[in-house]
């Protein structure tokens, strides 16, 4: 591939210095670079400069290609904000996004992206069978730090809802890399092995997850959920699934 746009979305409040999630992001673009030399096109995001969702926001998000704000002097900053960004995931190939865990999930700001970026029409939308996501075909990077507790366990909610909602925005190809502990050499050898930017052939996914209209199945069941190895209640997700389309 020759020419990748790639959208960097950071979420430390730390800055390149003290920040492990930008030090190991930094490396990660060096890398894809190395791997597409005129790749030049990179867009940065900063989370912590986006608003919450807010009464605007709510009104035109049902039907948002309405509303496009460009040129509107009266759409709100979560309008007008939530246009840019969901056009930034539209015209990119690559997402690297850096993840600090923040009490077992991830920062209120990144959050408040997802928010902005989870728009129908816009980054997903609905055919007969439930959600389809609109952005086939493109690669996430997350790079996910933590202080003490193991990428990917039983309580990381924060990596696991990331995959959830790229699942949801139609993204198959999702690499986490692990800086648990802030072990930033391993997370540099895993680095070193990336030996492409986007695999040839994207496979469509689907995600299938319970539509607003969709009556959850309860779990009649007065056993407590299963320990898991670590003791902790089981939390495998059930209500998820990525699967290839046929
Ligand atoms: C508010 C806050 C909450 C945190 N919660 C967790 C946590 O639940 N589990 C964990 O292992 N580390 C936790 N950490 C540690 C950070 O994940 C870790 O320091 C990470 O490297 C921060 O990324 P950064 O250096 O890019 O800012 C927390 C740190 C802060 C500031």
């Amino acid at each position: 591939m020759s020419h990748s746009r790639i959208v960097v979305v950071q979420s430390s409040p730390r800055n390149d210095t003290l920040s492990v999630t930008r030090q190991v992001v930094q490396k990660l673009l060096e890398k894809l670079a190395k791997l597409s030399p005129n790749d030049k096109h990179i867009l940065n995001r900063e989370c912590a400069e986006l608003p919450y969702v807010d009464k605007e926001f709510t009104e035109k998000i049902t039907n948002p290609c309405k509303h496009n704000p460009n040129g509107d002097k009266v759409a709100s900053k979560a309008w007008t904000l939530s246009w840019e960004c969901c056009e930034e995931l539209i015209q990119s190939d690559i997402i690297v996004i850096g993840v600090p865990i923040y009490n077992f999930s991830i920062p209120a700001c990144l959050k408040s992206w997802i928010d902005l970026c989870t728009v129908i029409k816009r980054t997903y939308s609905f055919d007969e069978s439930g959600p389809l996501g609109l952005l086939q075909g493109k690669s996430a990077f997350l790079v996910v730090a933590s202080g003490g507790m193991e990428i990917g366990c039983a309580y990381d909610f924060g990596t696991r809802y990331l995959r959830h909602i790229l699942t949801l925005w139609g993204i198959a190809h999702i690499t986490v890399i692990d800086v648990s502990q802030g072990q930033v050499e391993r997370a540099l050898q895993q680095i070193e092995k990336i030996t492409s930017l986007v695999p040839p052939t994207a496979p469509m996914v689907k995600a299938h997850l319970p539509t607003y209209n969709h009556k959850p199945a309860m779990i009649h069941n007065s056993e407590p959920n299963p320990l898991n190895k670590d003791g902790l209640p089981s939390t495998e997700p059930t209500d998820m699934l990525a699967v290839p389309e046929e």
